[in-house]
């Protein structure tokens, strides 16, 4: 047994989340921590919520009230949100935590200790209407890369490049609109990236664990040549920039910028947890203090690599404290929405609120993760959401488990059958069945869901083809041990199913092990004659409702209407 720490990128604060937010960092972080933590792991997994920067203020200006009371409220709903999708956290915190503050303070000291920060005054946009400054967000206009318009201020969401707000081509403020801008100077503090870009670059040399996208994303930055960074910002909403305790001279209404707080939540969320836990939480963080023997995964999007392979860990060494630094980086590329993208500023898209009033989690959660963008960008459509659930969990899981048990509890009474001894039948079930475990278990070790999901897809289908060969049903007039031995087969593969499924699909699978009355979720192990022996003859089973719903035609039309889906 070992221990895993498991972080998902922490959605902004700003509103509910879509489906392609979720499966980029959340879902996936989950059915990873629940495959280890089924498997006897020590699993940590943590998210929560990035509350500071422009998203917050902006959205929290259009709701009317203060970023703190917004944050506040979008914790609470992303929190409810989330447990709603079955996410298995150990904790979901704050990155605007007493915690991550102090541990803010505490980098920041770090680096200025080291001569890694550096007070500069900067020509910066100013909005003369709005009379401010517009950093990041609270400025758009084309991308100088790509052309893309409108890029935002501080990253563009064509080409994922990051910017600085006066790189745009014709901008305008995202307050007002006023094109009505002017540099002004004003003072900030830069984090001195050229000076740790050859270790850092030393050390991503070595994490030949990173699945390809994160190696090329980081490289790529790596190569463009990292430059020194603003680290604070002329706003309201965050950390306040310190020096001795006390307010910075000159830097009276500005805070740390939230890219240089956000990462660093990750430690304070795990603060929180070990806080109300009891739990030592360094000995998840510092290779000093136990952390070394720590395998650390993150989950997150394309567009956030770029800061977990350059700019955090840009932070952490530089603070020259021993931190624990990611192993695997497993980076997800975009779920887009028909041929465009899910939108939050319009709409467009499906929202996790909105997805849990149309149909339960495990629905959505096996789509997406079937379907999750690893390779490339992939597209969600009704229609193959539609075939998602009715052929794969409705026809081949759900008809699978519901007909054996009804079965079973026409002709042998709701118990595990006794009597008969498996037969050659059986042995090529064992054989392929151990063979799809062998395979399922090393496409989840290495955080390969598609090909996973597939995986167990083929396992369902194995069972399937086992009850079409064996027939049962012809079997009992002849010969009541064959059939016995045919439905114990087959019960034990409900069983295995439903251990199977857990970490994808854990509500539909807590009543597929209910019904074969287990409760366990241990990973099985790749014997499949040992697995598929496990209940004992004279068991009480129950037959469980149907277990998934097929999604009618008139269903898909009515949310293709409703949702905008194919002119999107
Ligand atoms: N809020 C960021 C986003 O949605 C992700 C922050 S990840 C963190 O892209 F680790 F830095 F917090
Ligand atoms: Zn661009």
């Amino acid at each position: 047994m070992s221990r895993i720490l498991i972080t998902s990128a922490l959605p902004g604060v700003n509103g509910v989340k879509h489906l392609g937010n979720l499966v980029g960092s959340m879902l996936p972080a989950d059915v990873y921590a629940r495959f280890q933590r089924a498997r006897g792991h020590e699993v940590l997994a943590i998210c929560g919520t990035d509350e500071h920067g422009t998203p917050t203020e902006l959205a929290a200006a259009a709701e009317g009230i203060d970023p703190a009371a917004y944050s506040a409220k979008y914790y609470e709903i992303q929190k409810r949100l989330g447990e709603g999708f079955g996410l298995s956290w150990d904790h979901w915190g704050r990155t605007s935590s007493k915690y991550a503050e102090e541990l803010t303070h505490h980098f920041a000291a770090k680096l200025e200790e080291a001569g890694l920060i550096e007070e500069r005054v900067d020509r910066m946009i100013y909005s003369i209407d709005d009379k401010r400054f517009l950093p990041d967000r609270y400025v758009e206009g084309t991308c100088p890369h790509c052309n893309y318009r409108p890029a935002r201020g501080d990253q563009c969401d064509n080409c994922s490049r990051l910017l600085d707000p006066v790189d745009l081509i014709d901008p305008y403020s995202t307050v007002s609109g006023s094109k009505n801008l002017e540099m002004r100077d004003t003072r900030h503090l830069y984090l001195l990236q050229t000076k740790v870009a050859g270790d850092i670059r030393a050390w991503v040399d070595t994490q030949t664990d990173w699945p390809p996208l994160a190696r090329s994303i980081a490289y790529k930055h790596l190569d463009e040549g990292l430059i020194d960074r603003g680290i604070t910002r002329d706003l309201v909403w965050g950390f306040p920039v310190l020096k001795d305790g006390k307010t910075r001279p000159g830097f009276e209404g500005k805070v740390y910028y939230v890219w240089f707080d956000a990462p660093i939540g990750y430690l304070g969320i795990t603060r929180e947890w070990a806080a109300s836990n009891n739990q030592d939480w360094q000995r998840w963080w510092r290779t000093d203090k136990g952390a070394d023997d720590v395998r650390y995964v993150e989950f997150m999007g394309k567009d956030n690599v770029a800061f977990h392979t350059v700019s955090f860990p840009a932070t952490i060494i530089g603070s020259g404290e021993p931190w624990k630094r990611v192993d695997v980086l497993k980076a997800f590329n975009w779920l887009n929405w028909y041929g465009g993208k899910f939108s939050t500023s319009n709409k467009r898209g499906v929202f996790m609120d909105t997805a849990l009033e149309l149909l339960p989690a495990d629905y959505w959660r096996w789509y997406l993760i079937a379907n999750a963008p690893e390779g490339s960008d992939t597209a969600f459509t009704w229609e193959q959401f539609q075939s998602a659930v009715n052929r794969d969990l409705a026809d081949v899981l759900g008809n699978f488990v519901n007909r054996i048990l009804k079965f079973n509890e026409a002709k042998f009474g709701a118990r595990v059958p006794a009597g008969g001894e498996p037969g050659p039948i059986e042995e090529k079930l064992f054989a392929d069945i151990s063979a799809g475990l062998a395979d399922l278990t090393a496409l989840m070790d290495g955080i390969e869901l598609r090909k996973s999901a597939a995986a167990l897809r083929a396992l369902w289908v194995l069972g399937n083809e086992y009850l079409q060969e064996a027939a049962p049903w012809t079997a009992f007039k002849t010969d009541e041990a064959r059939a016995a031995v045919i439905v114990r087969t087959a019960l034990n593969l409900v069983a295995l199913y439903g251990r199977l499924a857990s970490p994808f699909i854990p509500e539909a699978a807590a009543k597929i092990v209910g019904a074969v009355g287990e409760t366990a979720t241990a990973w099985p192990t790749a014997d499949a004659s040992a697995e598929l022996s496990r209940l004992e003859p004279g068991r009480a089973l129950t037959t469980p409702d149907v277990l998934f719903r097929k999604i009618e035609d008139d269903q898909i039309a009515e949310w293709t209407e409703r949702f905008g889906g194919a002119e999107g």
